[in-house]
């Protein structure tokens, strides 16, 4: 019974979201209920994390999987795939302690533990605290499953998946509301509240900076038995603190294309180079994306059409005109052949 309502959901999930693998394994866990009441939840927050993943590294050379379940098949641990496993995780935890707060899950709500107790210097707990730890242990429960294998590489996608869980709740926020006469602010009650995603994004990015390399004892590893190389590994786990993203192998270059490595090259990228209030790492994106990779910049002009102009004519019709705008793009292309290294980018049209 339990196996037909499995196949009876599968191509149903294939169409919604690429993230059903892990649904799946998880289904068989914990059966059909638990399965269908947090599998939409789940599939939106993995999907989120990736499209944070995609705005955090929108001018870096790499740029994120298409899904979660992509780097499964790549078997890899480097920087990157630490993001991505942090990122993916934190998504999983963050919609559903959101669905869990807006009141979308039957069996869970708010936080109210400390509702009453005195908080600090004039406020008390009160409303409707964020569940995080509701969507943690969910997160741990759908998310880690993936991780199967007893190697340093499980571990280390385990500690990115915490690492991810931890950074939202290092950026929750305390918000108060004030009491007392004519809103005096004489008490105040005040609850935790999730930050906004992209906090969270951005908190990872700089965990993804620091990211340090799992140095494990590989003599030990290869001489031993299992129970010696889970040593090895624990013992390399000692001296790193659980908020920070780790990696075991060194990052490929990301500006050449190779598709059983699920890596795109930077051919075809867009990158930015005027504009109001751009930042410095922003302002580099096309040398670091195009010029780096011994690719050109090219300038792509594509006119939209859009109605302006409208009016209104009584009764009852609308009259547009047709304005065109002109689009200006630029896209790391192939340098043609002969093309020497200079840097030939002609500036056309207004600025
Ligand atoms: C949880 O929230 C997400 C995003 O807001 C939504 O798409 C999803 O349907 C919600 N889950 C449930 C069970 O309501
Ligand atoms: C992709 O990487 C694999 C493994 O390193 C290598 O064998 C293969 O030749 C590469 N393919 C291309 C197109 O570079
Ligand atoms: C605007 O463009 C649409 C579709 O391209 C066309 O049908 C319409 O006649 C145009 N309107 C004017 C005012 O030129």
């Amino acid at each position: 019974m339990v196996q037909f309502i499995f196949w009876l959901l599968l191509p149903l999930l294939h169409k919604t979201c690429p993230g059903h693998a892990w649904v799946a394994s998880n289904f068989l866990m914990t059966g059909p209920k638990a399965y269908l009441t947090y599998a939409r939840s789940v599939q939106v927050g993995a999907h989120s994390g990736i499209e944070e993943c995609k705005q955090q590294f929108a001018w870096d050379k790499w740029n994120c999987p298409d899904s979660a379940t992509q780097l499964k098949g790549l078997r890899r641990a480097t920087r990157e795939t630490s993001f991505v496993h942090a990122i993916s995780a934190a998504g999983v935890m963050y919609t559903l302690t959101r669905n869990c707060s807006l009141g979308d899950l039957d069996n869970c709500g708010c936080d109210v533990s400390k509702n009453g107790k005195i908080g600090g210097r004039g406020w008390l707990w009160g409303g409707c605290s964020d569940n995080v730890d509701f969507g943690e242990r969910i997160s741990r429960q759908y998310v880690d499953a993936q991780e199967t294998g007893q190697d340093s590489r499980a571990a280390v996608n385990l500690h990115n998946n915490e690492a991810g869980r931890l950074a939202v709740k290092a950026t929750m926020k305390r918000i108060c509301r004030c009491h007392g006469m004519s809103e005096s602010c004489s008490v105040q009650t005040c609850w935790m509240q999730l930050s906004d995603f992209r906090e969270i994004g951005n908190y990872l990015k700089i965990k993804h900076h620091n990211a340090q390399k799992l140095d494990i004892d590989k003599k030990r590893m290869r001489a031993g038995n299992s129970a010696d190389g889970r040593s090895a590994i624990m013992d390399a786990f000692g001296s790193i603190a659980k908020t920070e993203l780790l990696y075991l192998e060194d990052s490929p270059d990301y500006c050449r294309r190779n598709v059983s490595l699920g890596l795109y090259g930077t051919e075809g990228r867009e990158c930015v180079q005027h504009g109001e209030g751009l930042t410095h790492w922003e302002r580099r994106s096309c040398r670091r994306l195009c010029h780096e990779c011994g690719l050109r910049v090219e300038e792509r002009r594509t006119e939209v059409v859009s109605s302006c102009n409208c009016k209104f004519h009584w009764c009852c019709k609308v009259n547009c005109d047709n304005c065109s705008q002109v689009i200006v793009k630029h896209v790391c292309a192939r340098r043609e052949a002969g093309e020497g290294h200079g840097f030939r980018w002609r500036h056309r049209g207004p600025k």
